[in-house]
């Protein structure tokens, strides 16, 4: 069957106008929580979007690990390839899509790294393997081969067999929004959407987009 054959109705809920004077962090946590009561896997997953110096854009996906006071936290390599996108442009985008309930967020926001402490205390709650594994790989670094990879991991395991301090490479960023747009799908494309905008004074203006 052809690609533009798949078709669906979107029926499974709706944001009435009421909407418009909800706190969107709540919502944000209410969909989560809802989202991750589904038990879907990998439920903090998102799109994270950067632009690199030269002006491109670039996704991935990455991992929520907090929600707290409007900032999204997440934790990768600050010398990887999104790290060099946010230290040209700290700004990012993150996408939350989740089908079986119909909905998509999106967050825009300025981008800052949290503080030393509060990466460390995250990385010594992660299991040994993936602290070894933070600490061995050069994210997207070329490397000769797979085995190369793997030495390189034995070779810091070795080293650090019982606990590994964070290396200064690895850290958490929190995506501080400043929009947030939350879409339901309904009947026949009406979709709702309901953006919100930060104002200087810190309080959102809501907004109802067309679908
Ligand atoms: C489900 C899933 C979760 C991921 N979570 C993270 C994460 O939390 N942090 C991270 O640095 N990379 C994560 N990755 C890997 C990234 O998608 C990406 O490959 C890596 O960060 C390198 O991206 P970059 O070269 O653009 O910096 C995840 C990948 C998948 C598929």
């Amino acid at each position: 069957m052809a690609l533009h054959d798949d078709r669906k109705e979107y029926v499974k809920g709706s944001l009435d106008d009421r909407w418009m004077n909800a706190d969107p962090f709540v919502q944000f946590q209410a969909w989560m929580d809802e989202f991750r009561a589904t038990g879907a896997e990998d439920a903090t997953a998102f799109a994270l979007s950067t632009v690199a110096a030269n002006g491109d854009p670039d996704a991935r996906t990455v991992l929520l690990k907090e929600f707290r006071e409007g900032d999204l936290i997440f934790y990768s390599n600050y010398a990887s390839k999104k790290g060099k996108d946010l230290e040209a442009h700290p700004r990012a985008h993150a996408l939350f899509f989740w089908p079986s309930l119909e909905r998509q967020i999106r967050v825009l926001g300025s981008v800052h790294k949290i503080s030393a402490e509060e990466s460390s205390a995250y990385f010594t709650s992660r299991p040994l393997g993936s602290q070894w594994g933070a600490a061995a790989s050069q994210q997207s670094q070329p490397i000769a081969s797979r085995e190369a990879m793997e030495a390189q991991w034995k070779a810091i395991q070795d080293q650090h067999p019982d606990s590994i301090p964070r290396p200064e490479h690895w850290g958490g960023y929190a995506i501080r929004a400043e929009r947030i747009e939350f879409w339901q799908g309904r009947a026949s494309r009406l979709h709702d959407r309901i953006q919100f905008t930060r104002q200087p004074d810190q309080i959102w203006a809501a907004q109802r987009l067309q679908p």
